[in-house]
């Protein structure tokens, strides 16, 4: 069995869609399984033309004999899933696991009190979520009559695969355990957890593949080194938006290396994707080649590899899936 896992090693946001989605069209793995918190993530994909946005299946459908898969260690928004499998159209190809927690009206709506308001969620109600799934008095997914059909055993199906790719979210920094906590999502986000989520164990991992962006944001609240002010974000071009929240990102210019190290250390990292790299180095954009980086772009990507230890073997290039540089 081949396995990798792509994780987030900054606030979310680094573009995991996009790698997940380019690696899906190259690697072409048989099955891509989601993990991590639920559908507070939004992973967009560019693939021919066309934007998407995805909360709850993975990033990988444009791969399309990839079997879909959405672990149990995932909350599910019943009517989230079945307005992406509709649009997607790929019904015959998605399965959840029937031990995944269902997050319910009551959910959201205790995601609108003081401390939600604090610490800045996603208001799609999956903190509650997982505090009954922790007191044992939460909703499966296996209760809910329009999700029948595609129920499943993930861990099974992942595990008898030959490729296999999990595909993680959120990102290292909003980690329950390691993140700024208070300030962080309500569950670990580590690869270790987003591995478990699908129920594939540590030795059936290959390359732990974390997503690093070109410079660094938050959603959110909580500490975060060397904000800029919004206009001078805008100035440089790295303004943002909330996938899920629309609200507009906080960011950094500045890789932020003492934390990507501890995220690598903690992830066992063996490839950095470096995403986003066209926007801050313009002259880079769309290219598929090492040697077509401009000095003062390749000088970044070392200075990262220097940091870090760890290679950058993928970098991104461009929104769409297949602008990327893959030296693996
Ligand atoms: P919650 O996960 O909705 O409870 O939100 C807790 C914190 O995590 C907030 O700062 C959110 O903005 C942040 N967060 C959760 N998921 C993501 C994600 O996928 N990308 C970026 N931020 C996220
Ligand atoms: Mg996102």
């Amino acid at each position: 069995m081949i396995c990798d896992i792509v994780v987030g090693g900054q606030f979310g946001d680094e573009g995991k869609g996009k790698v997940i989605s380019y690696l899906a069209l190259n690697d072409q793995p048989e099955v891509i399984a989601r993990s991590g918190v639920g559908p507070n993530a939004g992973h967009q994909v560019f693939y021919k033309g066309r934007q998407y946005s995805l909360r709850q299946v993975p990033s990988g459908f444009v791969y399309d004999k990839a079997r879909l898969l959405v672990g149990a260690g995932v909350l599910v928004s019943p009517s989230v899933f079945l307005r992406e499998v509709t649009e997607l159209d790929i019904q015959k190809r998605v399965g959840v696991d029937r031990r995944c927690t269902a997050i319910t009206d009551e959910h959201i709506k205790q995601d609108g009190g003081a401390n939600s308001e604090k610490i800045g969620t996603t208001k799609t109600g999956c903190g509650p979520a997982n505090m009954d799934r922790v007191n044992r008095t939460a909703k499966l997914v296996s209760e809910i009559p329009e999700l029948a059909q595609y129920l499943c055993d993930v861990p099974t199906e992942v595990n008898a695969a030959k490729k296999a790719l999990i595909e993680g979210t959120q990102g290292f920094m909003l980690s329950l355990l390691y993140g700024t906590y208070p300030f962080v999502t309500s569950k670990d986000t580590s690869a270790s957890t987003m591995a478990a989520d699908v129920g594939v164990g540590p030795k059936n991992i290959r390359d732990v593949i974390m997503v690093v962006k070109a410079y660094t944001t938050r959603v959110g609240n909580g500490p975060f080194k060397f904000e800029l002010p919004p206009e001078k974000a805008k100035e440089l071009g790295f303004a943002e938006y909330g996938t899920v929240t629309g609200r507009p990102r906080r960011v950094s210019d500045k890789l932020h290396f003492d934390d990507l190290r501890y995220a690598a250390m903690i992830n066992s990292a063996s490839i950095i994707a470096l995403t986003k790299l066209d926007v801050r180095f313009p002259s880079c954009a769309h290219a598929k080649k090492y040697s077509q980086l401009t000095d003062e772009a390749r000088k970044f990507v070392e200075e990262i590899e220097a940091e870090l230890h760890v290679p950058a073997k993928i970098i991104g290039t461009g929104a769409d899936a297949e602008d990327i540089i893959d030296r693996r």
